[in-house]
């Protein structure tokens, strides 16, 4: 059933990509970071970021939310840098430039979109701090953080289709019990993922970012470790939200998947509360952008 059916994830990605709003340039040079993390590309992003004032405004304004900057106050992009460093500043720029794109009202699947991009940046964040604690050492903290905070993408393009099919999602999750992709699988015969996957490999990010984010529902798939990372880090965030301790939500997650990736449940459990209050910073700084 989840068998990639490539033809048919091509031709929903193609209808959708021509109603897709074009990413500001500063987000492609963003995402190509992950190919050159050099300290000459994080300056050329900075450049362009200062040609931008919307988005310096945006940019600064995020910085000075009183749960990010702490008690100074933050007036330039340099201050930001020294502050904030770096990886941090270049994460909330990220976060600004994709985030226009969970603006619509109505989503297919009942989330709205809103509550989508929340998850998806608590996500993020759960992602670089289980990256950083894996045993393994083979993750970047970077690459974790850009394919969790777009690992949902998928949920955007498909959306942007609004044919009648995709309002037969939603019940068939009730009736049948099935989650979002199974559905999708029913209705689309390819899911939100695979769309979300195909679109990153045509924008030629790395293959750790596409197969982890075509994978993330189905991880033993993925061998790069990082479908695993994005499947463990979503249910961080699915079980913030829903008030559940990790003791209680730990049923509902694959056995073997932390192992595999040199976590234990006890690590993951100790991420929520910093991620919980890290994401309520991000939030807090999105809402003012
Ligand atoms: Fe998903």
């Amino acid at each position: 059933m989840f068998d990639s059916n490539l033809d048919r994830t091509q031709e929903i990605l193609d209808k959708a990509k021509e109603l897709l709003p074009p990413a500001p340039p500063v987000a492609f040079k963003l995402l190509s970071l992950l190919r050159d993390p050099s300290a000459q590309a994080n300056d050329e992003v900075l450049e362009i970021i200062q040609f931008d004032a919307n988005l310096t405004a945006q940019v600064l304004k995020s910085c000075n939310t009183a749960l990010v900057r702490g008690s100074e106050t933050i007036a330039s992009l340099d201050d930001a840098v020294n502050r904030l460093g770096y990886q941090r500043l270049l994460e909330i720029v990220m976060a600004i430039c994709f985030g226009k794109y969970f603006q619509r009202r109505k989503c297919y699947h009942g989330m709205d979109p809103y509550a989508l991009w929340r998850h998806s940046i608590a996500s993020a964040l759960a992602s670089r701090y289980l990256a950083y604690h894996s045993k393994h050492s083979k993750f970047s903290l970077q690459t974790a953080f850009t394919a969790t905070l777009l690992h949902d993408f998928g949920k955007i393009i498909l959306n942007l289709l609004d044919t009648p099919e995709l309002d037969l999602i939603r019940p068939l999750m009730i009736e049948k019990g099935l989650s979002c992709s199974e559905a999708e699988f029913e209705i689309l015969g390819t899911d939100h993922a695979k769309v979300a996957g195909l679109l990153m490999k045509e924008w030629e990010l790395p293959p750790e970012i596409y197969q982890g984010i075509r994978d993330h529902n189905h991880p033993d798939l993925d061998e790069t470790g990082y479908a695993d990372l994005i499947y463990l880090s979503s249910q961080c965030a699915t079980a913030i939200f829903s008030g559940t301790s990790w003791a209680e939500y730990i049923q509902t997650v694959e056995v073997h998947i932390p192992h595999r990736i040199g976590l234990t449940h006890e690590i993951i459990g100790k991420c929520l509360d910093p991620v919980s209050k890290d994401a309520s910073a991000i939030e807090a700084y999105l809402m003012v952008a």
